[in-house]
């Protein structure tokens, strides 16, 4: 019965069968793809499982009809360690692209054979990149930049292209790390800037959580205007019920979704991407059950809370001191508990329970530590 099988995907980067909402964000991408100087970049931030991933991909689409290349992949915090490290990451990215593009020619004789010299064409592959890198004399920032304006001049000269888009995701791994003299966000933030002043159409899309932006902008405060922030926030209601009813309504042998469970869905989802394909996965299959036995389905919701608690939260909980499970306490207390709230209103909220009570700086140290463990943001 392949045509019921579930179509939900309740899982990191995969894509939704229907990606709703999410317009006015591509739009800001796309006139970002007109730009001739390129003047701002794109940060893509948005907390844990909104749709940062989602969206990058259906992006990739939309920059190559526009003529654009498109390079880019995870940002693990191995690549972010030292100037090394990043250059080695810029290089393997561009190399698929630059490999076949061939950037000289040699006539060699062959030595004891009568015949014709042959020509021998060398072209932009990882090692040649890394050769431009390692040979450039001066500073990494020197290197970096002679290994990007090689690769553009080849790419722009063996086709038709409008720019190249750099898209990272996972971004806030970049770092500087002082202590041991590397500073290899600086250097990407530093080459990229230079180039772009240059004229050369090389576009930075960064995607990540939503300490990206501070932290670009603490290496370097000149991303305050090198970069357009686009936040995902949860979907509105209308592209909550888009989300959940669109791939019912795709498979013809399964019935639309009744209002009241409609309802159900988008309120325990918050309109928060993951969990809309979490509970819709559950309640697809246990709708697909009931009607094939002709019964009156509803949506499990104690079930799925259950499952979603097991699932999705005990693992990070079950790692939290009691002292902090305190504190969390007095955040969701807060009416701005899931966004941005301030360590004094934590103080205010804390003390009315004076058993229960936080200094600033016993607060402060807590929320970096929730930070670390990636509790809150
Ligand atoms: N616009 C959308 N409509 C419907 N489902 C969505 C939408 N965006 C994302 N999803 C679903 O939400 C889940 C999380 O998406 P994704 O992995 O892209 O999030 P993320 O922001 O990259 O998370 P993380 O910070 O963990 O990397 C996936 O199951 C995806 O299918
Ligand atoms: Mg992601």
């Amino acid at each position: 019965m392949i045509e019921l099988a579930n179509p939900f995907r309740p899982g990191a980067g995969h894509q939704p069968p229907h990606l709703a909402g999410r317009q006015a964000e591509t739009e800001e991408f796309t006139r970002l793809l007109k730009q001739n100087t390129i003047l701002e970049n794109m940060v893509l931030t948005g907390l844990r499982g909104v749709g940062k991933t989602v969206l990058l991909e259906t992006l990739k689409p939309l920059a190559s009809e526009k003529g654009w290349v498109w390079v880019g992949a995870d940002l693990s915090e191995s690549a972010s360690l030292t100037e090394e490290s990043i250059a080695t990451r810029l290089c393997t990215d561009l190399s698929p692209i630059t490999f076949p593009i061939v950037v000289s020619k040699k006539q060699i004789n062959r030595i004891g054979f009568a015949s014709q010299p042959v020509t021998r064409e060398e072209t932009l592959g990882y090692q040649q990149l890394r050769l431009i890198y390692e040979h450039t004399p001066g500073l990494a920032l020197d290197k970096l930049k002679a290994v990007l304006e090689s690769a553009w001049l080849a790419i722009s000269s063996a086709n038709s292209t409008r720019g190249v888009i750099f898209a990272y995701d996972e971004a806030q791994n970049l770092a500087d790390h002082s202590e041991k003299d590397e500073f290899p966000l600086s250097l990407l933030l530093d080459a990229f800037q230079s180039l772009q002043r240059k004229g050369l159409p090389l576009m930075l899309v960064l995607a990540g959580l939503p300490n990206l932006f501070p932290k670009l902008v603490d290496a370097r405060t000149f991303c305050e205007r090198m970069f357009r922030v686009v936040f995902l926030e949860s979907l509105s209601r209308k592209h909550s019920q888009e989300a959940i009813q669109k791939p019912f309504q795709r498979k013809p042998n399964v019935p639309p979704l009744d209002e009241s469970s409609l309802d159900t869905i988008i309120g325990m989802s918050g309109g928060y991407p993951y969990f809309i394909q979490f509970i819709c996965r559950e309640v697809y299959d246990v709708f697909v059950q009931c009607w094939r036995r002709e019964e009156a389905a509803s949506v499990p919701v104690r079930e799925i809370q259950q499952k979603l608690d097991t699932d999705f939260f005990s693992a990070r909980w079950a790692r939290t001191t009691e002292r902090q499970r305190d504190l969390l306490f007095v955040i969701s207390r807060l009416p701005d508990c899931d966004r941005e709230f301030t360590v004094r209103e934590i103080i205010e909220e804390s003390r009315k329970a004076p058993e229960n009570s936080f200094s600033g700086s016993n607060a402060n140290q807590m929320l970096a530590s929730l930070t670390r463990q990636g509790l809150i943001f």
